[in-house]
């Protein structure tokens, strides 16, 4: 299986999950928002050895070797760049690296006769629609380039794998995976200063950030503060491993998530609650582009791929902090 991206935070949990199932990993990943030390790490825990190409998966030269030096049965395409406001500030870049990598990516499946595909895609792509999202909704385009890239690299992928009936793809939607591996020894490690949540709040629990500033808490949710369907990374990348198991011909989409909104008070209190450390907060305006609420229907993955997540928001909240305390920056 080669794993795009699997240097980084989901695709980093993601190998292990596959190679628990018995899959050998190969990682493609050009490390522009992760390290090389957790591919060492994933050989520790799993005690496999990982090939591993720093390479750009949009550089064909580069792809077709690692189709010439091994035998990929799938790929998980996991590459991809994520800040939503970098994205409004550099659309070029976006569509550039986003688009590209998974038009290059296909091209090489069809070329070397790769069938199964998984793709990272993002709850994101539901936009306002009402909770919880359903993937038959249609897809509302969020007002950034991040958000249009999910919803481009869904359309193409449906429209190369309606003409190529061999091709099988699944489209997994992210809600918002936090914690990290129950050894504490892989987990979230964003360069520079967090966009989302949960790193957030560990930097600030351990004295590298002073408070955390909640956006906005006049949102219509039951104390004002916007509501996720927080999911623990492994259940994730456990949902990864399930979808390449049950792969058929054609297009397949498919909620990752738990079904449960938390807000997020409601989050801090269990950070605080899970872990005995105070989280200082301030409430400041709201996030451009955020929304009140976003939560999974599951039903469809429980049913087809019988997947569900099974660790609570409280192991989310204690793996997030030990993964924190182990981690020494680089
Ligand atoms: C964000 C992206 C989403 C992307 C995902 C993965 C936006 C609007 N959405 O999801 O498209 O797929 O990350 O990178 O950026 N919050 C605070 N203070 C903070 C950080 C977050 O109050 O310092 C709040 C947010 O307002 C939100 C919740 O926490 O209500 C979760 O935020 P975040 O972790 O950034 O995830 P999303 O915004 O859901």
């Amino acid at each position: 299986m080669l794993v795009t991206g699997g240097a980084g935070y989901i695709g980093s949990h993601t190998c292990i999950a596959l190679i628990e199932n018995g899959h050998s990993v190969v990682v493609a990943d050009n490390l522009s928002n992760s390290n090389k030390d957790s591919i060492e790490k994933i050989k520790h825990l799993t005690s496999k050895e990982i090939p591993f190409y720093k390479i750009d998966v949009s550089d064909q030269q580069a792809l077709e070797n690692i189709f010439a030096n091994h035998h990929i049965d799938g790929i998980i395409h996991l590459a991809g760049m994520k800040a939503v406001g970098e994205s409004v500030e550099k659309p070029a870049l976006y569509y550039t690296n986003n688009l590209v990598s998974t038009i290059m990516l296909v091209n090489a499946c069809l070329k070397f006769n790769i069938k199964r595909f998984v793709f990272s895609s993002s709850a994101t792509v539901y936009g306002e629609n009402k909770v919880p999202f359903v993937e038959t909704m249609d897809l509302l385009p969020p007002a950034n380039p991040y958000g249009e890239t999910k919803i481009m690299c869904e359309r193409i992928l449906t429209d190369i794998a309606k003409v190529n009936p061999a091709f099988s793809v699944s489209i997994l939607r992210y809600f918002n995976p936090i914690g990290a591996h129950e050894s504490g020894l892989i987990g979230e490690a964003p360069n520079g200063t967090p966009n989302n949540l949960m790193p957030y709040v560990t930097q600030v629990g351990r004295g590298k950030r002073q408070y955390l500033s909640i956006f906005g808490n006049d949102y219509l949710t039951v104390d004002g503060t916007g509501v996720r369907d927080y999911i623990h990374v492994m259940d994730l990348a456990e949902g990864h491993a399930a979808a390449i198991e049950h792969l058929t011909k054609g297009v397949h989409v498919y909620n990752l998530g738990t079904g449960q909104g938390t807000t997020v008070l409601q989050l801090v209190k269990a950070f605080e609650a899970a872990n005995r450390v105070t989280i200082p907060y301030k409430i400041v305006d709201r996030r451009q582009g955020d929304i009140a609420s976003c939560y999974a229907d599951t039903s469809k993955a429980q049913r087809e791929l019988g997947w569900t997540a099974k660790r609570d928001l409280l192991s989310m909240c204690r793996d997030a902090w030990r993964f924190e305390q182990n981690f020494q920056e680089a």
